[in-house]
């Protein structure tokens, strides 16, 4: 058979879903188009960690929604090791610094790609003593007065290997110690790397890929 032509199944999926967009259309219980205001408004997601909140498939789609389990190998993507960091800047605390990146954007490209993600690792002591923050390119305006289309994570790394969310959005919870949401640190010293999509490693320097 040709290729393209639809099967006897597909025409069938085809009919009932035009079927049922046209009742939609006419007022079913679902006519309006419902819009998540957490994603809309770019506000923090209450969503529960690990659960499936999105599309998987960031290149196909402008939206990507991490979970837990998104992190779990971030020893295992591209690293940059920043050496020791000497002062804490009131966030990021002073020790051995360590950049990671799921996948590199292509070159030429003017903003990471919506799938990315990128954690730092200050290594103090063992493992599950690291501070450990990430930024995910979640895509549809998030964040959209601070580091447009990033959201910021608090990760914990438990002995066992598991990574865990302690906290997402557009900045820390107040009870993260890092001021809060109102004088959002992230967005505040992150926003003088606007020009490279608000990443500040040297080494994740768009214009030198
Ligand atoms: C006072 C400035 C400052 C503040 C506040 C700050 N950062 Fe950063 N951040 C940096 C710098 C500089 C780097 C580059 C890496 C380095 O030098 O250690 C960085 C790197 C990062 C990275 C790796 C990607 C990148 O941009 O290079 C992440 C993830 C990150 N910060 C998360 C956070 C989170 C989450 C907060 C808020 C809780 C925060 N940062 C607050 C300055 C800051």
């Amino acid at each position: 058979m040709l290729r393209g032509l639809m099967t006897p199944r597909r025409l069938l999926v085809a009919a009932a879903s035009s079927a049922l967009l046209a009742w939609a259309c006419l007022g079913g219980p679902h006519a309006t188009l419902e819009i998540d205001p957490a994603a809309a408004d770019g506000a923090a997601t209450t969503a529960p960690d690990g659960a499936a909140l999105g599309p998987r498939d960031g290149a196909a789609s402008n939206l990507f929604i991490a979970t837990s389990s998104d992190f779990t190998d971030f020893r295992k993507w591209t690293r940059f090791d920043l050496g020791e960091g000497i002062v804490t800047d009131g966030v990021h605390i002073a020790g051995p610094r360590s950049v990671y990146i799921n996948k590199m954007p292509p070159k030429g490209s003017t903003t990471f790609p919506i799938g990315t993600l990128i954690v730092k690792a200050v290594q103090n002591g063992t493992p599950d003593q690291w501070q450990i923050f990430a930024l995910a390119k979640r895509g549809a305006s998030f964040n959209v007065f601070g580091a447009l289309d990033w959201e910021w994570f608090g990760l914990q790394l438990f002995p066992s290997g598991v990574v865990t969310i302690e906290w997402r959005g557009i900045g820390p919870p107040a009870d993260a110690g890092y001021g809060g949401p109102a004088g959002n640190p992230c967005n505040n010293c992150h926003r003088a790397a606007q020009s490279n999509d608000f990443v500040h490693t040297p080494a994740l320097e768009l214009n030198r890929l």
